[in-house]
């Protein structure tokens, strides 16, 4: 008979070979392959064949259990989640070590246990003294979540099935979970999968939802969540930068919801406290009247955000001028300085160029490019752009200023915080201006030539 094969497992992207060697073929990192017994087949060993079971066919409509969806209360989670836990579904919650993301859902568990719904914590990193420390310090104490310390899988699918169905188990985090249905070490790619699997699987029967946590590590030491992205429902991140306390909930993929949505919570010393105008908190620290600066407004979602866009040009002392970018797309960066070159006679071939996303924030949306564009110029030229104004619109490669969609709610944003001016595209104002002094702008050299005209230095033109 066949001997156990053991295979060679890229702690990376999840990838098998039959032998060993130094470099992964499929997601090309480097030492990455370890060696692990093979996974063993669910139920575990090698069974005899059995006859399948029949089972029942449904019609597609039909009763479902009732409340599919239970929000749990964080508006800003719910929000991101499309409106709550669906029943039965698996979520990933990837990020960073020490990014809130152990905070997040107690405060989660808490909230739901509040409203009288069984939720279950396992947490297989820190021990019960810890958990409990932690929701004594964010005032959750008394909430009548079921906590455990445990990594076994199966014991922990035994602990939950006895009762009633929990409404949601949170496993922090699926990389300390261990199977004994697979003989690999806790934490390599084989065991996350299996424990994942089983975990999913007990979800899927008895319609708990299950939040799994994911570290996301760049070494490959530890298994990355990778391997358990396709396995489950949705994955949200959860992310933030170091220098500042906002944090950011992403959806990545979801089943049951929008994928373009943004929650932002503030870490406090009392946890994570949900930011519902995320405009004014990012807008917060802005530093008025000084050249570079130009505020942006986007829409996360179904949500007008404001953001401020900072724009550093300055001579560069290098043979090849350093183009550096911090939450937006470096090659739509590229672009709109080539547009800038090609468009408006402005030369930026001897500069460094570096852009930044304020608050930490990211930006997807081509309607940023009219601010980037502004923001840059306005460093160039040492002209502050006005400080009561707005910026949106699409810059296309021939120069023009393209409409973009959502500008009455842009607007309607924009003059609740109490600007008075916007620079906008030339067509399509989708109804209104919302109280705000409009300036159309067909072509971005107009723009140019504009802020280029408040200078104090000549502006270097060509
Ligand atoms: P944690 O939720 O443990 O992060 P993760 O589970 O993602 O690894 O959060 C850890 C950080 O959050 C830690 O640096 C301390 C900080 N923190 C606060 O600032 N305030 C709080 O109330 C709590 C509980 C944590
Ligand atoms: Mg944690």
């Amino acid at each position: 008979m066949a001997k156990i094969a053991s295979s060679f497992v890229c702690q990376n992207c999840g990838a098998a070979y039959g032998r060993w060697q130094g470099r992964c073929e499929s997601c090309g990192e480097w030492n990455t392959l370890v060696e692990e017994g093979a996974a063993a087949p669910v139920a575990g060993g090698a069974r005899a064949p059995r006859k399948g079971r029949a089972f029942n066919l449904v019609p597609l409509s039909g009763e479902t259990q009732d409340a599919p969806r239970l929000p749990s209360g964080i508006a800003e989670l719910d929000r991101v989640t499309g409106g709550g836990f669906v029943r039965g579904s698996v979520l990933l919650m990837a990020g960073d070590p020490g990014i809130g993301k152990s905070t997040l859902l107690i405060q989660a568990a808490a909230a739901l246990a509040k409203g009288g719904h069984r939720t279950v914590y396992i947490s297989g990193e820190e021990a019960v003294a810890q958990v409990r420390l932690r929701a004594e310090r964010l005032g959750l104490a008394t909430a009548p979540v079921e906590l455990a310390a445990e990594t076994a899988v199966e014991d922990i699918i035994t602990t939950v099935s006895e009762g009633k169905t929990p409404r949601l188990i949170v496993i922090d985090s699926i990389q300390t979970m261990w199977s004994n249905a697979v003989d690999s070490a806790p934490g390599t790619v084989t065991q996350v999968r299996g424990s994942a699997q089983a975990l999913i699987r007990y979800a899927k029967k008895s319609g708990a939802a299950l939040m799994l946590v994911g570290h996301v590590t760049k070494d490959g030491q530890i298994a990355g969540p990778r391997v358990v992205e396709h396995m489950v429902d949705a994955v949200m991140s959860f992310e933030g930068e170091g220098s500042h306390q906002f944090r950011i909930l992403r959806a990545v993929k979801n089943r049951f919801g929008p994928t373009d949505e943004i929650g932002v919570f503030e870490m406090t010393g009392a946890g994570l406290r949900e930011v519902t105008n995320p405009s004014e908190l990012f807008l917060s620290e802005r530093d008025l009247g000084s050249p570079g600066t130009a505020v942006f407004a986007g829409i996360e979602g179904t949500r007008p955000v404001l953001v401020e866009i900072q724009a550093l040009v300055a001579p560069t002392s290098l043979g090849t001028p350093r183009r550096a970018v911090v939450g937006w797309e470096g090659s739509r960066l590229a672009m709109v300085l080539a547009v800038l070159e090609a468009h408006c006679g402005i030369k930026l071939g001897g500069h460094d160029v570096y852009l930044n996303v304020a608050g930490g924030l990211r930006i997807n949306e081509p309607a940023a490019d009219l601010a980037a564009a502004a923001a840059l110029v306005s460093s160039l030229a040492g002209a502050p752009l006005p400080a009561d104004a707005v910026y949106f619109g699409e810059v296309s490669l021939s120069g023009a200023v393209r409409p973009v969609a959502q500008s009455a709610a842009r607007l309607k944003e924009a003059a609740k915080l109490g600007f008075t001016r916007a620079v906008v595209p030339e067509a399509g104002r989708d109804g209104g201006d919302a109280g705000l002094r409009l300036t159309e702008t067909g072509n971005l050299s107009t723009l140019v030539a504009e802020i280029a005209a408040n200078s104090p230095k000549p502006a270097r033109r060509a």
